[in-house]
């Protein structure tokens, strides 16, 4: 199995909102991705940014936006990230009952679709769904909130979903979110990830970009060795 190097994307739930801009260049030379959390206080208690914010954000960086949509009704939001120039638009497959749909809306609106799938969803009626998409991004907390413990049993779902992958020569990113840090990275790259997701991780680090090179070490070794 050739495994594609491994992405890292600061999650800016993290960082300082009064300075968002200096965060996201903070880590601009490391990481591969800006994993922007979209919360709505329905889908999830929590309540976080939208579509305005990644509209100005979307002019300090080069990195491309991988956009979470933590929100009820994505049909109605989703393209809306794309059209702002997110690189890929992901959306929870708990509050969409046309996934499919919604990918090809995404895809046709320039962006990468991805399906996320919270704590308490199983991946086996999903994994049919899986060519109609560019990621598949695995929650290992329950959705709503950064900084809380990485729950290792979730990565049975990870390992599912390799399987089938790699099984079906599927082109899709396995992306883990949630508790991802250099003590629980390795065990998500072994279990078959190959993009991760940190917040806590990353802007609570002293220097974050080196957090972020740090990550990408551990996952790349735990590949290699897989
Ligand atoms: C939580 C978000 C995560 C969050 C992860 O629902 O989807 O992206 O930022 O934060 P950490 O890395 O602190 O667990
Ligand atoms: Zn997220």
């Amino acid at each position: 199995m050739t495994v594609p190097p491994s992405i890292i994307a600061p999650s800016i739930l993290a960082a300082d909102f009064a300075r968002l801009a200096d965060e996201v260049r903070a880590v601009e030379d490391a990481a591969d991705w800006l994993h922007v959390d979209v919360m709505d206080n329905h889908f999830v208690p929590n309540l976080t940014i939208g579509l305005p914010v990644v509209q100005s954000l979307r002019a300090v960086t080069r990195l491309p936006f991988d956009v979470h949509l933590m929100i009820t009704d994505p049909r109605r939001w989703a393209p809306g990230y794309a059209d702002a120039g997110a690189y890929n638009v992901t959306f929870h497959a708990e509050a969409c009952d046309d996934p499919v749909a919604l990918a090809k809306d995404l895809r046709s609106a320039g962006a990468r679709a991805g399906l996320a799938i919270d704590r308490d969803t199983p991946i086996e009626p999903y994994l049919d769904l899986l060519p109609s998409f560019d990621t598949l991004l695995i929650m290992t907390i329950k959705a709503g909130f950064g900084g809380q413990r990485f729950l290792p049993q979730l990565l049975d779902k990870v390992r599912a979903a390799r399987r089938h992958v790699d099984s079906g020569h599927l082109e899709l990113r396995i992306e883990v979110d949630g508790g991802i840090a250099a003590d629980t990275i390795e065990q998500a790259a072994a279990a078959g990830a190959d993009a991760f997701v940190a917040g806590t991780a990353v802007y609570g680090a002293d220097d974050p970009a080196e957090a972020v090179r740090r990550l990408r070490g551990l996952a790349e070794r735990a590949n290699a060795g897989a």
